[in-house]
Order: C-alpha cells, then sequence, then structure tokens
C-alpha cells in the first residue's frame, strides 16, 4: 500500500475488525515516495497499538517514470491529522522477502490486498512463482473499466506501474479487482464524514485526514482502499462480473484495463479476474462509521 488518506483509512479498518488477522503491511511509491508512506504507515499501527511488521517496498516502478499524487494526498502524503513520529521500526526484511517468508510461514493460504501499484507483488510473482498456491485471492484497489482518473482510461494504481499491472493480471493468481467502477459508486458523504468528529480519537484522526483528502467528486469523498477491506469481510455486497483484463502499459492509453467484454480476443468463458461493478453507497456509509466505533484506543 501507499498511505495516503484512504490507505490510511483502509489500515484503519483492518486493524482494528475482529474479522481480519493482518500479518504484513508493505509499503511501495505511489502517493508519495517510498520513504514517506513507509513512515505513514509505521505511524498508523503505532496510532492503533499494533505489533503488525511493516516492510519497505519498491522505491520506483518496473519501467515508468515514477510520479506522486501529492497534489491529491498532500507533501506527507497523510495531512490533517498530528501523528507523532513513529517508535516503531521498519522490518528488517524488504517487502518482497517479507511477503514470502509470511506465506512459507502460514500453514493456510492468505489473501493479499492491494492498495497501491502493484511493483512488490509484480517482484514477488516473479521472484516467488512456488509460493503463488499459498494465495487464495489477491484483492486489489485499481484498474477501470469504465474510465480512468489519471487519464481518461487509466487509474492511479496502474498508471503508477502498468508493467507490474501486466505481470500480477497474467499471473494466474485468483484476482478480484476492487477499481472505480465501484469505488467511485460508494463515496463517503459529507455527512458521514462530519459524524466522524464525534467518535473519538480515531474517528478525530480520519475525519481530519479526510478532510484533508482532495479527491473530491459531486456527492463525497471515494474511500477506494477501504473497499477492498469491506469486500475481504462482505463479498456479497459487491456485485462482481467475470473479465478477461488486459493492461496497456504503452501509448495514450498506458495504465487502461481493458476487459474484453465483447468476447473479441478470449472465448466467453474465459478470465482472468473478477471486476467489481457495483455496491450499495448506503451500506458503505454505514459500515464505515460502524468500523470506526469498533476502532478501540486500548
Ligand atoms: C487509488 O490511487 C491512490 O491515490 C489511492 O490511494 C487509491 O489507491 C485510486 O485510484
Ligand atoms: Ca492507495
Amino acid at each position: 500500500m501507499d498511505p495516503g488518506i484512504d490507505d490510511a483509512a483502509a489500515i484503519a479498518v483492518a486493524l482494528n475488525n475482529p474479522g481480519l488477522d493482518v500479518r504484513l503491511i508493505t509499503t511501495v511509491a505511489g502517493n508519495v515516495s517510498v520513504d514517506k508512506t513507509t513512515t505513514n504507515a509505521l505511524k498508523l499501527v503505532d496510532f492503533f497499538n499494533k505489533q503488525i511488521p511493516v516492510a519497505k517496498g519498491a522505491s520506483a516502478p518496473l519501467k515508468k517514470k515514477f510520479e506522486d499524487a501529492a497534489a491529491i494526498h498532500g507533501e506527507t502524503g497523510l495531512p490533517g491529522y498530528d501523528f507523532p513520529e513513529p517508535k516503531s521500526v521498519v522490518s528488517k526484511l524488504p517487502a518482497t522477502e517479507a511477503i514470502a517468508h509470511e506465506l512459507n510461514q502460514s500453514k493456510q493460504q492468505l489473501t493479499l490486498i492491494a492498495t497501491g501499484a502493484y511493483t512488490n507483488i509484480a517482484h514477488f510473482i516473479l521472484k516467488y512463482p512456488e509460493l503463488l498456491s499459498k494465495i487464495d485471492e489477491l484483492i486489489l484497489m485499481g484498474g477501470s473499466i469504465s474510465g480512468g482518473n489519471v487519464s481518461s482510461v487509466a487509474e492511479f494504481n496502474v498508471f503508477t506501474d502498468p508493467d507490474a499491472a501486466k505481470i500480477v493480471f497474467e499471473s494466474g493468481l485468483n484476482i478480484t479487482m476492487i477499481g472505480l467502477d465501484v469505488t467511485l459508486k460508494a463515496l463517503i458523504s459529507k455527512q458521514s464524514s462530519d459524524k466522524l468528529a464525534e467518535l473519538g480519537e480515531a474517528g478525530k484522526m480520519l475525519h481530519g485526514i479526510i478532510n484533508a483528502y482532495g479527491d473530491v467528486h459531486e456527492g463525497g469523498k471515494p474511500m477506494h482502499d477501504v473497499i477492498t477491506i469491506l469486500y475481504a469481510l462482505h463479498p456479497e455486497v459487491i456485485k462482481l462480473q467475470n473479465e478477461y483484463i488486459e493492461v496497456a502499459t504503452e501509448g495514450p492509453a498506458i495504465g487502461a484495463t481493458v476487459a474484453d467484454i465483447l468476447h473479441r480476443w478470449h472465448d466467453k468463458g474465459t478470465y482472468n479476474a473478477q471486476v467489481g461493478i457495483d455496491i450499495d453507497a448506503v451500506f458503505f456509509n454505514n459500515w464505515f462509521l460502524k468500523q470506526v466505533r469498533l476502532m478501540n484506543m486500548e
């Protein structure tokens, strides 16, 4: 992940919902530099008093020049709340090795959730193909089959490292793509974000950072990355459609996730991802506020 305001909200929910057992956070260059996303992840695990390893990942995409999203997430990537400097320190293992280590150690399959560019995951796929069978599902925030947010066709996480996204979509992993098709349908309303201020210190923190978030749409602000966590906990609330996704890695469509909807290139029934296409925004807002009430500050 690349915290990042909506990544921070995703971390907040994931660390505090008893239905999830977070084993590892890895960071990547995305919204801001990897040094900053790593510091932000450490600040968040400290804020919630959790001992979750944070492993630092790639500082640049595989091939493309790195471009941040500080215009949306602020220079630090986590504006709007005064976090103390982190006491926790980054893991000794770098992200790719840390992912391999967790999978090797686990008796069960684990779920991977990506809410930043997929650079670390691509490195992992190339280096540890024998461990892919230990991943039951890869839930990705990113992509879109209905228009982009950084160009007319590309979404930011895929656009940041399209070559990594191509490796990921061609990996054979069981992929669920939570892209703009669904995240832009579940905005957090002004009414909901105002309520956060009354929900303890965690609510105040989230209220502060969401207020400072530059991703403004009519009707509210998208909590893109949080929808991956909602899906992990309640897959039934997101309508999915099987699609064969190919990633454009050059030209004006660079970063586009093209779904073969008309089966021009792949047989009907052949797909490499299930793509989120619909969600109930009212359910999302109520669920999110409920998650914030769960966040205890012990
Ligand atoms: C994605 O891009 C980032 O800016 C957000 O954190 C999210 O992961 C949305 O396109
Ligand atoms: Ca993100």
